[in-house]
């Protein structure tokens, strides 16, 4: 805290603050101060007048009295002061008197007593009240941001999202990473996204992409021999948006070499783990637990999985070989299909019987939110029975195993989804869970549930494309052993050295050991179908660093939006970012994207000829 102290007369506009709004307390009292700030709330009571002022360390309640100190025009022009006014004020810090004291407020134990005020420069009427409570859409937010920064709410967000930045630097400087910058204007990065392009003047008809990440420099970097990387990067990806992702947002990434995932994933956890005691002051038991990706994706469904709350998921279709007549069932097992299940704890009491009919409001928002377009229930009695519509089909034996399978207690709901492929029947199954869990608050809010989702599968048979795609990007490390499988009839069997850190289900990094060798990585390309040409166009100049004694090396990169969002409880990452796109991509403050002019264009040697966007959503040419 500045200390507030006597404070000479100087011209008030001019006079240096001698304290800020929120740091004065009963200390302080009889002592003269000169803040600056906003007009943040007015009470005009008659003979006195209350403004709240306020900077970014808080409120302070200042008081004008009619008479006294502050000459009457003084006091007559203080009935024209307003909300967002910013304002310079001296005064004195006095005890308020008994019974008007605030327990809320920090400072509200005092209040300054104005002998003399400036306005240095007024505010229009305000499109929304800078207030906590006030609960504007986010479009006129964002169209107003530099008003919506202003918020309690809002200040508190940016203040720990400076805290994170600051103790991110702070423990990877102490472990001995480099920060670096990376090129903004550069070639395409495979991230799996569209890519930004930027269109070159100089060399017309050509073009940078922005990167998707700087994965490939800091691979350089490692092989120039800087052992340990670190950035606070900026990523941009051109893809539908959601909650959690923006097309421009901020990674901690990280480069390090001569490393094994188990000294990539320590480190990580201890970052991780710094940040939290740092921000929150909370303090997480290391080391985070592990899954492997075959675990997560039939126990969650999910390769991201919440685990705040139960309802584990069961692969229970070997329950069904026989004494099951339910043909439903028995046709998809057939076919090569999968039935997963779960118990709801006390399901019972929360859906009735007509919730669970396939016409209900229920079922159907579970085939909305999904995709699932019927699913099997079961309702455990008292006396531990299975009740179902469908209970005729199935012998008790079969049943009393299903109980057993799914742990399921008197008064749950058991729930079952079938599918003809494993993949889409676990990814179905997890989003039923997901939506059991947050409809009927089965989720402990307070709770950080982190999970290590290791051992992926390197590649992912794409049946629309009729190829094989990598699941993390092409310069992930497959397992030695695997390496003979690659462009055999096995693709599916290669594990990657890849590593996932998810929490209460958002994905809040990932990274992987890198290949190394050229040969290795010439032979993952071929693989997935890009050709040498491609290669070679894309990334030769990884490909030709590749052969200059490059370290082995691995890193990871943290969604540091993400993080921000789950330190301040916020559920979407615009709430976190200063200027954030709105889920369409437009910043309704600067109005980007916009047109680009004539003159602009032709020096580019670029013809525009989608002339506008219609209605309908479409667009013209
Ligand atoms: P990946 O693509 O998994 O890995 O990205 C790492 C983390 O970045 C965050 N993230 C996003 N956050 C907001 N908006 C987006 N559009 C968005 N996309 C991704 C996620 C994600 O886990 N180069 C590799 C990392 C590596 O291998 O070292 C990479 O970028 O939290």
């Amino acid at each position: 805290m500045t200390s507030a102290t006597e404070v000479p007369s100087e011209p008030l506009a001019s006079a240096r603050r001698s304290c800020h709004c929120g740091e004065l307390r009963e200390a302080n009292i009889g002592e003269s101060v000169v803040l600056k700030g906003w007009l943040h709330r007015r009470r005009d009571l008659g003979g006195i007048i209350f403004i709240d002022l306020r900077d970014r360390t808080g409120l302070v309640q200042v008081r004008f009295n009619p008479g006294g100190d502050l000459p009457e025009d003084r006091y007559q022009a203080a009935h024209h002061l307003r909300s967002e006014y910013c304002l310079a004020i001296r005064g004195d810090v006095q005890k308020r008197p008994d019974g008007t004291e605030n327990d809320k407020l920090d400072t509200g134990q005092v209040e300054v007593v104005v002998r003399e005020f400036e306005v240095l420069s007024e505010s229009k009427p305000l499109p929304f009240q800078v207030d906590e409570y006030d609960h504007t859409g986010e479009d006129i937010r964002l169209r107003y941001r530099f008003l919506d920064l202003r918020r309690e709410e809002m200040q508190r967000n940016m203040l720990m999202r400076h805290k994170a930045y600051k103790a991110t630097r702070d423990f990877l400087c102490g472990e001995g990473f480099l920060e670096f910058e990376t090129p903004i204007l550069t070639k395409a990065t495979p991230e799996g996204a569209r890519d930004f392009l930027v269109p070159s003047r100089l060399d017309p008809g050509k073009f940078y992409a922005l990167p998707q990440s700087p994965q490939l420099f800091k691979q350089l970097l490692m092989i120039s021999g800087y052992d340990r990387y670190f950035q606070i990067a900026r990523c941009f990806r051109d893809e539908d948006l959601r909650a959690n992702r923006q097309p421009e947002f901020t990674q901690i990434d990280v480069e390090m070499s001569f490393v094994t995932q188990d000294e990539v994933i320590d480190a990580m956890e201890r970052l991780i783990a710094h940040i939290w005691k740092d921000c929150l002051g909370h303090e997480l038991s290391l080391p985070v637990p592990r899954m492997t990706y075959a675990d997560a994706m039939l126990k969650y469904g999910s390769d991201k999985p919440d685990l705040r709350f139960g309802c584990e998921i069961h692969d229970i279709t070997k329950l069904f070989a026989k004494g099951c007549n339910f043909q439903v069932f028995n046709n998809l097992i057939k076919k090569g299909g999968v039935v997963r299940g779960f118990a709801f704890p006390g399901g019972g009491e929360k859906l009735s019987n007509t919730d669970l009919r396939p016409e209900s409001k229920f079922s159907k928002r579970v085939t909305r939110e999904t995709g699932i377009r019927a699913y099997a229930w079961f309702k455990v009695t008292e006396e531990g029975k299975l009740e179902s519509n469908i209970a005729k089909f199935f012998e008790d034996d079969v049943l009393e195993s299903l109980r057993n399978e799914t742990g399921a207690q008197p008064g749950d709901v058991i729930f079952m989804v079938a599918h003809e492929h494993a993949k889409t029947c676990a990814e179905m199954t997890g989003r039923f869970r997901l939506l059991i869990g947050h409809t009927f608050e089965l989720i402990d809010r307070d709770t950080f549930a982190f999970t290590w989702v290791v051992d992926f599968p390197a590649f992912e048979w794409n049946p629309e494309e009729k190829r094989w795609d990598v699941l993390h990007h092409p310069f992930t490390n497959i397992h030695d052993e695997d390496i003979p499988l690659l462009g055999t009839d096995r693709m599916s069997e290669v594990r990657s050295l890849a590593y996932d850190l998810a929490l209460n289900g958002e994905e809040l990094g990932g990274g992987s050991i890198r290949i190394h060798r050229q040969d290795v990585q010439s032979k993952v390309f071929s693989a997935i179908g890009i050709s040498e040409e491609e290669a070679e166009e894309k990334f030769s100049f990884l490909l030709e660093a590749l052969q200059y004694g490059a370290p082995p090396h691995g890193g990871l990169a943290f969604g540091f939006d993400r993080i921000v969002m789950l330190l301040t409880g916020e559920d979407s990452i615009r709430g976190v970012i200063p200027f954030p796109k709105t889920q369409t991509g437009l910043c309704p403050l600067t109005n980007a994207p916009g047109e680009a002019p004539p003159e602009q264009l032709k020096e580019l040697g670029l013809k525009v000829t989608v002339k506008k966007k219609d209605p309908e959503g479409g667009s013209q040419v």
